[in-house]
């Protein structure tokens, strides 16, 4: 079974602020399915935002399909960034773009042609109608 998380005893703290997230860890394997529960100010969000790179550990380690995300190059950040899908609750549309050029952004962003980009996206499961 491949490993696509892990975490050993990852503490978080912002600032100069107590630990929020104390003594993490945890394993995530490929096709797995997890639900993170707990009440408001858990660290459900914190931990949330180690996974998607958004946020470095205070302390412990960090690895994301195989890489640690404390000692790897500051460039290799964004390809792994682009294989972790996250559905936020305020999906912050640009307000100015359609919205198929909004969900196109990112295949924009990340230089794909637009002929492909039209055809991924017509091919897609979404209605545009
Ligand atoms: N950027 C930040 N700077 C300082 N403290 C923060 C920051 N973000 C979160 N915290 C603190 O970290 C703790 C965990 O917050 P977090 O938002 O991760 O909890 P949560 O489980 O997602 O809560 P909720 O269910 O309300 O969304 C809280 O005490 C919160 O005040
Ligand atoms: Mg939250």
């Amino acid at each position: 079974m491949t490993t696509v998380v892990k975490f050993e005893n990852v503490g978080l703290r912002y600032g100069t602020g107590a630990e929020v997230l104390r003594d993490i860890s945890l394993r995530l394997d490929a096709g797995s399915l997890h639900f993170l529960t707990g009440p408001s100010g858990a660290g459900k969000t914190s931990l949330l935002k180690l996974l998607y790179l958004a946020q470095q550990p205070s302390r412990g380690l960090i690895s994301i399909f195989g890489h640690d995300v404390v000692t790897m190059k500051r460039d290799m950040r964004p390809g792994l960034r682009q294989r972790i899908g996250v559905v936020f609750q305020d999906f912050r549309l640009l307000n100015h773009l359609s919205a198929f050029d909004n969900v196109a952004v990112p295949l924009r962003v990340r230089g794909v042609e637009e002929g492909r980009c039209v055809n991924m996206l017509a091919n897609s499961s979404i209605g545009w109608g």
